[in-house]
Parts: structure tokens; C-alpha cells; sequence
């Protein structure tokens, strides 16, 4: 038996029991006539003493040990002279007979402690050892007692879980695909899901009814720190259902995992926010509603005064930074350049100081004290605030505008990670026009439905339709999406085409859906929560790579493995492809 009890068990009741330890050496300090080890595992870390009168063998085997040598340690409990209150253990120690080294260990290319030495690509170099520390071991423990919850829950409401495969054919849902290689069948591909969208959507025509999938999904596009290329959903489906079905069953569900998993209670239902609404108060399809700071439509108010900015902005906006009067010169500078970071794209700040003595503004010059002092009202702003006002397109201004409130947000500390406001963005619109291409896209995917009363509009005015879809949304990251979808053959016919679908091309794609939808599919719907997003919101950390064992890095690389990387000429020619050189 390699051990008795793990490094994070003994306590002060367990003192004059001879135990045995297996673990890893976190620290050794030799003070002459005694050492002192500190042994790790997963459950903690137990100090191991080795004393003048113990045996050659044991002290020598102490002399011999490192940093991460894999250790076995035998002897008795004992009461701690000095008591280390900061860890549960610290009551006792082990007075080692024995000492097996189990495996000895290189050094560390960086700490494994709390806080870590060791910068971001060396430690995802070496993932195995940046896991073994205590903040990834936490986050680990936490992806899995939530993985746990989830499965809980769903299973208590009737859900089934069902596999879906992970070498499918390739369907557009927004994002590049991942391809793979068939040698049984040369030149044609596998593509990886991006999501098990339309196997689900088949499942609820063979009856499943209700069903869910913890699942790997795949999705070639740029990253950022809440996006990975292979990432997991919580993937549910749900038959004879309405918006609301649906809305429902997964409040509650995630108000059981914020109380089993954190201990918060809501007891309120979450907010419902129209897309308009969340886009006209706050900027963006998912907002940050942990504090105020609304956005005014001041347009009215402020064209037609002869300051050209304005004049010939079709949309102005502005919000009150809550008690940023007092904001220097140098910090409005600092702010108007982080609006004009090519990221955000503005041209310019302007900024209206609200205080008891009077209102100053950087448009003085065009407007009466009257005329500013309105424009600050519009805007909520009390003594003591700043309003800052951008303008041009209306969803561009107000999507800059989004990046302002959160920049002012951030500095002023209101985005606390321990605070959570959960809501729902509802009315989506089906389409988003996009100037590039020239045609609409699905702004969900294609086989979202379109509210009833919009279908008459899906030809004449595609825009003005609204979807039958629905965003989980909380501190500003979207959680998770769904839609009550289409089961109707000939209007998924109809959509298609308003996507620029010839009928063909429709047929070619999606005829497994629309032959199926011919056999007697229920009316159905569904969501997906991003499961790596949601542990990264309950764990108050922003990056998902901490909750994702073996991440990738920005570059969509895995350092560890070295992947992706070069294949030998041998299994091209199985696979019938010959390499081009990039340009
Ligand atoms: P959607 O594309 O909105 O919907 O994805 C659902 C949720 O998955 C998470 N997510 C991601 N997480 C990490 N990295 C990524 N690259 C990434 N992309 C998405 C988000 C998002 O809310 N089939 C539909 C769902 C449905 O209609 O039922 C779908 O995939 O948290």
C-alpha cells in the first residue's frame, strides 16, 4: 500500500498513529540537526520531519531529496511545536522512520506554489506542472463539481444524455470549420462540429424529447481570452416547447447551480432584456448590468447647433461616469485614447464635468450653459458625475460607447468578479445585414424561428423580424444562446432563401434536416451554455484557458504537444493531399 492517508488529512486526533504518505516535495529545509519537508497531493500538504535521532538510511535518503522528488514517507504522528494556523494540517507533523524516494525530479523551470515564478507560454510548456498548483488545482475541482451539478439537475427533469459524433459533414454556423481528411474516401472531409446543432435537432424527430450532452465543440476563429478553438457546451434540446419552456427550465436550473455550487440564492426571476433595449441602454448584446450607468439618446438635443461633429452624426450617445467630476485633464486624455485605439474606433471624446459650482464641457463654444445643462440631464448625470458623449452610426457609437462605460467601469471597480447580475437578452433579430458581402446572415443560426408575428415581414423587410431567441447572459459575457427552431419544412425552405440559399445549395447542405422535418418533427427548442465561460464566471477569473486542462494558446497552438505540426509524406499519400506553400 503506497499510502495510508492523503497530505491533506492529519489532524491534532490522529497524533501517536504511525501513518504512511506518498507525495511530491513542495519544500526542503535542512536545519541541521533536523529537516523539515513539506510533502504535497492534491488534498493539501503535510510537513514530514526528519530528526537527529533517526535512522542513517532515513537521514540520508532527506539529504538526497529536491524540489517534485515523488516521495514516500512512514512514522508517526506528532503535535507541532509551532502550529502553522494557515493550513489545516498545521497542527501536526510526521516524524519520519522511513523514506522511500519513489522518483526523483528535475528542477522546476518555475515555482509550483501559489503564485507562481513562471511566465505564461513557459508554464503552458510544462501544463503538467502548472496544474499541480493549488489555483488550477481549485479551478479543476471546480469544472468538475459543477459538471456534477449539471448532470444532477438535468437528469432530476427527465433529460437524457446522448453522444453526438464529433466527424460530421460541414455545415456553416458563423465560424470556419475544422476539416479532416478521409482516407477511405479520398478527397472528401470530415469536418469537427462547431456545435451538435442539427444532431440534435434530430434527436427530438426521433423522440428523444428532452436531451442534453456535456460536449467538445470546435470552431476555427480568431481568439481571445473567452474564446478557445475546442471548447464545451452544456448542448440541451427540448420538445414541445415555447420560448418560455424553455426559459424556464434553465433559470431554474441556473439558480440551482449558483446555490450549489456558490451558495447564492436568487429569488427574484432575472431580468429579460429586449436585443434593442440591451443595445440602446448598454451598448452590446450582453450587458454588464453590475452597476448602472445607462446610455441617453441625445441626438435631438444636440444636432443642429452648428458643431459639425454632431451635425453630421446620424446617432449621439453619452452616460454619466458616476462621481468621475473630478477626472483630471490627463485622465479624459487617457480615455479619449482608449476610445481611439483602433480596437474601439472612435474619433474623439467629448465630456461634460457636472458639478454643484456649475457645467463645464468640452462644447462650450457651440452651446448655451442651458443647452449642455439638458444634455447632462438626458444623460442621468448628478453633481459629481461626467458625462462622456460619442457619436456616428448609431449601433457603432453605441458599441464604442459599450467599451467606454466598461473602461470607467473597470477603474472605477465596479466589475467585481464576486458580484453576479444574470439576465436574459430576448427579441433578437433574425438578420444582420453585413456591408462587406452584401446580404443578410442568421444572426443565431438558420434554423432559428421567427417570432409568428414577423413571419409576413421575412421577404419584404427581412431586417424588421424578430427571432425566437434568447441569450443567457451575466456580467457581461454571453453564457449561453438558444431558440425555439423551425420544424416546418417548407419555412426553413423560406429562410434559406432569405440567407441566399439557392434551393439547390439549401438541398445540398441541409437536406438530412428538411427530409427529416418531412417525417412528423415536434415543435422544438433548445439552448447552449458555454461550460468554459460559465466556470470561469463562477470562479471570478477572466480567462477560460485556467478552467480548460490542456488549453491552447492565442496562436491556436499547443505549446506542450507541439501541435499543430508537419505529418510525414508516407500518411499524406494515404490521405491523397499534396502540400502548397504558403505564400
Ligand atoms: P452559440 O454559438 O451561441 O450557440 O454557442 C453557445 C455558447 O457557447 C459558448 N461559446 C464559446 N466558448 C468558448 N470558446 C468559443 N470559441 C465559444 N463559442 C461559443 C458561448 C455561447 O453562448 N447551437 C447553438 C445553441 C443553440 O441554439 O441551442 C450554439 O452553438 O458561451
Amino acid at each position: 500500500m503506497y499510502r495510508t492517508h492523503t497530505c491533506g488529512e492529519l489532524r491534532a486526533a490522529n497524533v501517536n498513529e504511525t501513518v504512511t504518505l506518498a507525495g511530491w516535495v513542495q519544500k526542503v529545509r535542512n536545519l541541521g540537526a533536523m529537516t523539515f519537508i513539506d510533502l504535497r497531493d492534491r488534498y493539501g500538504i503535510t510537513q514530514i520531519v526528519v530528526e537527529e535521532h533517526s535512522d542513517e538510511a532515513t537521514k540520508a535518503a532527506a539529504a538526497k531529496l529536491g524540489r517534485e522528488y515523488v516521495l514516500q514517507v512512514t512514522g508517526k504522528v506528532i503535535e507541532r511545536e509551532s502550529k502553522n494556523p494557515k493550513i489545516p494540517t498545521g497542527d501536526i507533523e510526521v516524524a519520519a522512520t522511513a523514506l522511500t524516494i519513489l522518483n526523483e525530479a528535475q528542477t522546476p523551470p518555475f515555482t509550483i506554489e501559489e503564485v507562481s515564478d513562471g511566465g505564461d507560454d513557459l508554464r503552458m510548456k510544462y501544463r503538467y506542472l502548472d496544474l499541480r498548483r493549488p489555483p488550477l488545482q481549485r479551478a479543476m475541482i471546480l469544472r468538475h463539481k459543477m459538471a456534477q451539478s449539471i448532470r444532477r439537475f438535468l437528469d432530476s427533469e427527465g433529460f437524457l444524455e446522448i453522444e453526438t459524433p464529433y466527424l460530421v459533414g460541414s455545415t456553416p454556423e458563423g465560424a470556419r470549420d475544422f476539416v479532416v481528411p478521409s482516407r477511405m474516401n479520398p478527397n472528401q472531409f470530415y469536418a469537427l462540429p462547431q456545435s451538435p446543432q442539427t444532431l440534435k435537432q434530430l434527436l427530438m424527430v426521433a423522440g428523444y424529447d428532452k436531451y442534453f450532452q456535456i460536449v467538445r465543440c470546435f470552431r476555427d476563429e480568431d481568439l481571445r481570452a473567452d474564446r478557445q478553438p475546442e471548447f464545451t457546451q452544456i448542448d440541451c434540446e427540448m420538445s414541445f416547447v415555447e420560448q418560455e419552456d424553455v426559459i424556464n427550465v434553465f433559470e431554474r436550473w441556473a439558480k440551482y447551480m449558483f446555490k450549489d455550487v456558490l451558495g447564492i440564492e436568487f429569488t427574484e426571476p432575472f431580468r429579460r432584456m429586449p436585443w434593442i433595449e440591451a443595445m440602446e441602454k448598454y451598448g452590446s448584446d450582453k450587458p454588464d448590468l453590475r452597476f448602472g450607468m445607462e446610455f441617453a439618446d441625445i441626438t435631438d438635443l444636440a444636432k443642429g447647433h452648428g458643431f459639425s461633429v454632431f451635425d453630421d452624426a446620424e446617432y449621439i450617445c453619452g452616460f454619466a461616469a458616476t462621481g468621475c467630476a473630478t477626472y483630471t485633464r490627463k485622465q479624459i486624455d487617457a480615455l479619449t485614447d482608449y476610445v481611439k485605439r483602433p480596437q474601439v474606433g472612435a474619433k474623439g471624446l467629448i465630456w461634460i464635468r457636472v458639478e454643484e459650482a456649475g457645467i463645464k464641457s468640452s462644447i462650450d463654444k457651440f452651446y448655451s450653459p442651458e443647452e449642455v445643462r439638458a444634455m447632462a440631464e438626458k444623460c442621468g448625470a448628478k453633481a459629481g458625475d461626467m458625462v462622456f458623449i460619442l457619436c456616428g452610426k448609431k449601433f457603432k457609437a453605441l458599441t464604442q460607447l459599450c467599451a467606454l462605460r466598461l473602461e470607467v467601469a473597470q477603474q472605477l471597480g465596479l466589475r467585481d468578479p464576486k458580484k453576479f447580475a444574470p439576465l436574459w437578452v430576448v427579441d433578437f433579430p433574425m438578420f444582420e445585414w453585413d456591408d462587406e458581402t452584401e446580404r443578410f446572415y442568421a444572426m443565431h443560426h438558420p434554423f432559428t424561428s421567427p417570432k409568428p408575428e414577423d413571419v409576413e415581414y421575412l421577404e419584404s423587410d427581412p431586417g424588421r423580424v424578430r427571432a425566437n431567441a434568447y441569450d443567457f447572459v451575466c456580467n457581461g459575457t454571453e453564457i449561453g444562446g438558444g431558440s425555439i427552431r423551425i420544424h416546418d419544412a417548407q419555412l426553413q425552405a423560406t429562410i434559406f432563401k432569405c440567407l441566399g440559399f439557392t434551393p439547390e445549395k439549401a438541398q445540398e447542405q441541409f437536406g438530412f434536416l428538411m427530409n427529416a422535418f418531412k417525417f412528423g418533427a415536434p415543435p422544438h427548442g433548445g439552448l447552449a451554455f458555454g461550460f468554459d465561460r460559465l466556470c470561469s464566471l463562477f470562479g471570478g477569473v477572466e480567462s477560460i484557458r485556467d478552467y480548460i486542462a490542456f488549453p491552447k494558446n492565442n496562436a491556436g497552438r499547443d505549446v506542450m504537444l507541439d501541435a499543430p505540426s508537419t505529418i510525414d509524406q508516407s500518411q499524406l499519400d494515404e490521405l491523397f493531399l499534396s502540400l502548397v506553400k504558403p505564400e
